[in-house]
């Protein structure tokens, strides 16, 4: 069956009044794909782009409204600097080769991360890119750079505690609602759905806070490989699955 076929006929099978608003995809497995092609790892991660593309397209089509995407974590920073450099190097290209098509598309970039800490070109870059997409509005595709979870949570506990010393915040005040607004994800839902490629299955400091009743699905697929079709099938499977929230399975077939 050809490619295209399969897409559609998985692509039919999906509830579109069903689906997750947020998708989160750990994308793993660029440098073992790599060294199964006997190339260099950075092979891996440049062939990966062409599933970003696939993937934040397939996202679109379908009415996905928010798709977060992890590029870069903090703890990467100890990889061999010349993966560091050419990572970098990466994504200011693939941002400025992919600008025109996300506001063809009318894709909103954002990021979360410590943006401070990664190099002047790919910061500036990435800002600008931000500013020219700040007004779309079919889908937020946000780049998770130089993030981890603990890092976003240190620096909220910092944020409301300097609120707290300045007296502009009384500690019985903070709640939930509070401590999601001092996160990079503020104003953006959690993810119902979060995806790792590669064949792990971990988390690796990614969204933590947010992922609270993310349905989590794992695939062995490298990162490189993943297609259309491994979306679609990630969505019918979350589709197929009883979230309960902590009730019982009866209840939530009663309110259904
Ligand atoms: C993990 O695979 C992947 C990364 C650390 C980088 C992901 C980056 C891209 C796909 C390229 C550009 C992205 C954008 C958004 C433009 P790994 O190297 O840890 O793989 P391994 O587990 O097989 O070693």
């Amino acid at each position: 069956m050809e490619s295209k076929e399969r897409d559609e006929i998985l692509k039919a099978q999906i509830a579109l009044n069903r689906l997750p608003k947020h998708i989160a995809i750990i994308m793993d497995g660029n440098g073992r794909w790599a060294q199964l092609h006997g190339m260099a790892r950075v092979f891996g991660h440049q062939s990966g782009v062409e599933s970003v593309r696939e993937v934040t397209e397939a996202a679109a089509e379908i009415g996905i409204e928010y798709l977060t995407l992890y590029a870069f974590s903090t703890e990467n920073w100890n990889r061999p600097n010349d993966e560091v450099n050419a990572l970098m190097a990466l994504l200011v290209k693939t941002i400025q080769a992919e600008l025109p098509t996300l506001n063809k598309n009318n894709i909103r970039l954002q990021c979360i991360g410590d943006i401070e800490s990664l190099p002047e070109a790919t910061r500036l870059e990435l800002l600008d890119a931000m500013q020219q997409t700040a007004h779309n509005s079919r889908m937020t595709l946000i780049l998770a750079l130089s993030y981890s979870a603990k890092w976003e949570i240190v620096q909220a506990v910092k944020n409301i505690s300097e609120k707290v010393s300045k007296g502009i915040l009384q500690p019985d005040e903070i709640d939930e609602t509070l401590i999601a607004n001092e996160l990079a994800t503020k104003g953006i839902p959690d993810p119902e759905l979060m995806i790792r490629t590669g064949g792990e299955t971990r988390i690796s400091n990614f969204l933590l806070w947010q992922i609270a009743y993310a349905e989590l699905s794992f695939t062995k697929v490298f990162w490189p490989d993943f297609r259309k079709n491994d979306l679609y099938e990630a969505i019918i499977d979350f589709q197929q699955r009883q979230r309960r929230f902590g009730k019982t399975g009866e209840q939530i077939e009663t309110f259904l």
